[in-house]
């Protein structure tokens, strides 16, 4: 079909189609919305202005109801009446002179002789009224708010296409498509009505044999677009509920972006494989006459909303991840007829047999499965059953019920794969069967087990956003997160580096890498757990950051210390004079046995967690009270290689092994007084302790002798601005209500990152800036040996230009390091200024827990230095 050419009308500047769903026009606000919206938009760009309406909300369910020839119709029809008259008094209309023939009309179809066999004209009939009470309802409040504005019968504008071959009577009348080019004559008429602005319906068309069609679902969606397209209108707007599309549900992903600018392909896409907000059969039209569109939110006309035009920047990457539930997997095994000609013809026209739209395919030598969308079919068990006993003839059936369907959508999905290493390990632990790559390299869909897609897309989205894979720096196309606009974000606090720049810049002249601490910051934060957590004791798990500046500060607050190491344990003795051991815990892995001596020498709690250290050096143990720790059997974490519990994990004894432990400790007269667990590091569920919590008390009760409860850390912090903030209250809660179960417990935690990532920024200079092949890169004197977790886990650090702080950054670099290994950079295309140069003080935020202890002198590069800061700037 050729494209429309955009006919202005001459008097104006052309026509915009406004349109607004049931939602927007069941309230007297709305409708004010409504007419000043459509005011504004003729004022700004001189075009005329179209609205099509909806029908008031829950109106097209009960209609449908009497259409099916509901017992209660009459009940119905005037409940109906009775709504109608109430709005239109809410609006301070006179009842009778707006609504007074069209309520006589819905009546009227109850009487009318068709109504006894309901034929399809009159179903269509009885559907359409509920736009046109809206409609003219409508028109008569926004003339009495002063607007000029006409009202027009869509079925005079709108014409059904002839019906199709293979059509069903039904969807003849009541699912049709309408034509959406229009003649010189068409627009001659549209033009010469004399008001600025209209409003007309959506839903209705004029059917090719008379009377009223319908267009099926998404009807007043699709009825925009084709009056957008008729008119070669300048846009066609969806005002709807919500403020556009974004790149997940954000219902189940409160992190999703608003989508702020798409290209019709990608929309497309969206649309169809899950987002509800625009119905996928309005794009067509629009796409096809070059009508740009825009999806945005009656009650936040501020928000930009999502733009969907030929034009949108074409930036490749997933844009959107989607999951259709309800899936059905049919998969046909051993075909015997094997590359004979026709013989996927004949699988699928066993299909077609059954009346089955088949969604997407698979085949191997041996095997086709197909996949079954719910949305597109009626998937009753009987219908499925028919088929498989059809297909059987051909191989053996597997129906695979009920599956979801994940899809990644995006332009380029082919160049990305690469990116897609998490996205592929986030689907590793579940079984997936089928993967699907859309050949117009827009799709990439997994079909898994309905029961495993639960809480996967939060994990995936979060994956696509690290790896790059979804560029949601991008801000032509990526607006604000959904929790954003929701209200629901804290505002970040200015981090305290901001307020210590100057003294920040005098000591990185001092030389650098250099790691600077702050004091105050560690303080609060362990003020801010003090202040909730409802534990008996607190340990600093030192591992994170053991300058004995901090060890110090943690211990004046109240923190006991917790070690792996006789290093660490000699380490804080050396650093805290005067430290009592009994304030000190000693949780070492797979350690020599004369760590556990000299532990048990310096008198601090010890930590064991295997029963073969008892069987090895009985001795050693013998008499001793110890604390177990216990591998709970699962674990969580920022990344795979920071979760420390279940079979992978080599920490903790196996919970199938404690009774043999509690055995084995008994006959040596060993006491097991704590019961300890670590099950990983950047865990964002705060229930993760709770179920910790209640698990451990389970396993104390059974041995007896315990009474403490030590439930590890793993405390996340927010790195990006994509992370939640760690809600410490719902932690803090969640612990309170465990305890209470179990009050004959003392608990005990031990964190090591929520205290100190904060407090520490790596600083460091740029060395050069060099462009390769497009990409611009800057070097700094510290590389993946001064900071190794964005090597080692790709985790996110904030980086700035300290030296440029001011200056708008709006240039992409990487930003790499100079040691010789292809992991050593610290972020991919962060925006820097475009000044950036060799010589500026950089700085990598939120480094204080895992930087310098983790850090090596790897090329023969020296540590970074250390500094303090004690005491604010004021
Ligand atoms: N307790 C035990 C027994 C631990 O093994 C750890 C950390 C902690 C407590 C403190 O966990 P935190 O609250 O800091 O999450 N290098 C990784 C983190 C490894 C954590 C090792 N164990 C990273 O940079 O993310």
């Amino acid at each position: 079909m050729s494209p429309a050419s955009p006919k202005q009308d001459s008097a104006t500047g052309g026509w915009i189609v406004l349109k607004f769903g049931g939602t927007s026009v069941s309230r007297r606000h709305r409708w004010d919305t409504i007419g000043r919206l459509a005011k504004k938009r003729a004022e700004e760009t001189g075009a005329r202005v179209l609205v099509v309406v909806s029908a008031l909300s829950g109106v097209t369910n009960e209609l449908t109801a009497i259409a099916d020839g509901a017992s209660d119709s009459a009940q119905r029809v005037q409940g109906l009446v009775q709504r109608h008259l109430d709005f239109v008094a809410e609006l301070g209309l006179d009842a009778e002179a707006v609504l007074g023939a069209r309520l006589a009309a819905l009546r009227g179809l109850l009487d009318d002789p068709r109504a006894a066999t309901r034929p399809l004209d009159w179903q269509a009939e009885v559907l359409g009224q509920g736009e046109l009470l809206s409609s003219t309802l409508g028109a008569a409040y926004l003339r009495t708010q002063g607007l000029d504005m006409g009202w027009t019968d869509a079925r005079d504008w709108l014409d059904a296409l002839p019906p199709q071959a293979n059509q069903s009577d039904w969807s003849r009348r009541l699912s049709v498509s309408c034509q959406w080019q229009a003649d010189a004559a068409w627009h001659a008429r549209f033009d010469a009505q004399p008001t600025r602005l209209l409003i007309t319906q959506g839903f209705i068309a004029r059917h090719p044999e008379g009377g009223t069609a319908i267009l099926g679902r998404g009807g007043s969606d699709t009825s925009a677009a084709y009056f957008g397209a008729l008119l070669g209108a300048n846009r066609v707007e969806i005002w709807t509920d919500v403020p556009g599309m974004f790149s997940a549900n954000p219902r189940e992903v409160p992190d999703a972006r608003l989508l702020k600018r798409l290209g019709y392909a990608e929309a497309q896409e969206i649309t169809t494989t899950g987002a509800k907000v625009l119905h996928p059969r309005s794009i067509k039209p629009c796409r096809d006459s070059g009508v740009p569109m825009a999806i945005l939110d009656t009650e936040r006309p501020e928000l930009p909303g999502t733009t969907i035009d030929r034009s949108a920047a074409t930036v490749p990457g997933v844009k959107a991840i989607s999951r259709r539930n309800g899936v059905v997997l049919v998969s046909v095994e051993d075909i015997g007829m094997w590359q004979q000609v026709g013989y996927l013809a004949e699988v699928f026209a066993l299909f077609r047999k059954h009346g089955l739209s088949v969604d997407m395919i698979g085949t191997s030598q041996t095997n086709v499965t197909v996949s079954l969308d719910p949305s597109e079919n009626l998937l009753s068990e009987n219908v499925l059953a028919a088929l498989a006993t059809d297909l059987e003839k051909i191989g053996r059936v597997k129906v695979i019920v009920p599956c979801a369907a994940i899809t990644l959508v995006g332009r380029g999905m082919r160049s990305l794969l690469h990116k897609l290493s998490e996205v592929f390990s986030s689907f590793g632990h579940e079984r997936v069967h089928m993967i699907s790559q859309s050949s117009n390299d827009l799709n990439l869909t997994f079909v898994i087990d309905e029961a495993d897609a639960d809480g996967l897309l939060p994990e995936l989205h979060g994956a696509l956003i690290d790896s790059g894979a979804m560029p949601v720096l991008e801000k032509e196309v990526f607006g604000p997160r959904w929790r954003e606009l929701d209200g629901a974000v804290r505002p970040r606090p200015v981090p305290w580096w901001h307020r210590e720049r100057p003294r920040l810049l005098q000591m990185a002249a001092a030389g650098t890498p250099r790691y600077v601490y702050h004091l105050p910051t560690v303080r609060a934060r362990a003020r801010a757990l003090k202040a909730v957590a409802p534990v008996d004791q607190r340990y600093y798990a030192i591992k994170a950051n053991s300058h004995p500046a901090i060890l110090r500060a943690l211990v004046d607050e109240g923190f006991g210390l917790e070690c792996v190491s006789l290093g660490e344990l000699r380490h804080v003795f050396a650093s805290v004079p005067g430290l009592d051991p009994r304030r000190v815990l000693f949780t070492p892995s797979f350690a020599p046995m004369h760590e556990y001596e000299q532990g048990f020498a310096l008198g601090v709690t010890v930590t064991v967690d295997n029963v073969e250290a008892l069987r090895r050096w009985p001795e050693l143990f013998r008499g001793r009270q110890v604390w177990l720790r216990i591998d709970l059997g699962h674990g969580d974490g920022h990344h795979q290689k920071v979760n420390t519990g279940g079979k992978d994990s080599k920490f903790g004894l196996s919970a199938q092994r404690v009774d043999e432990f509690v055995d084995a400790a008994r006959a040596l007269g060993t006491t097991i007084t704590g019961l300890h667990a670590h099950l990983g590091s950047g865990v964002e569920n705060a229930g993760h302790w709770r179920q910790m919590c209640d698990e451990l008390a389970g396993f104390a009760r059974r041995i007896g002798t315990v009474s403490t409860l030590d439930i590890g850390g793993g405390l996340p912090i927010p790195y990006s601005a994509d992370d939640e903030p760690f809600d410490l209250d719902a932690w803090a809660a969640s612990l309170a209500e465990v305890r209470a179960v179990h009050p004959a417990f003392g608990l005990v935690i031990e964190p090591g990152r929520y205290l100190v990532a904060e407090c520490g920024v790596l600083l460091a200079h740029a060395t050069q800036v060099i462009e390769k092949d497009g990409v611009l890169r800057v070097g700094l004197d510290a590389g993946m040996n001064a900071l190794v977790r964005p090597a080692l886990y790709d985790a996110w650090h904030d980086i700035v230009n300290l030296q440029r702080l001011d200056e708008a950054a709006e240039a992409m670099f990487d930003i790499v390091g100079p040691i010789c290994e292809s992991s050593d950079i610290f972020g991919r295309q962060r925006p820097l200024p475009a000044a950036t140069a060799p010589g500026d003080v950089m700085l990598i935020a939120d480094a204080g827990a895992y930087g310098h202890a983790m850090a090596s002198t790897y090329n023969q590069r020296e540590l970074p230095a250390e500094d303090v800061i004690d005491e604010s700037a004021g």
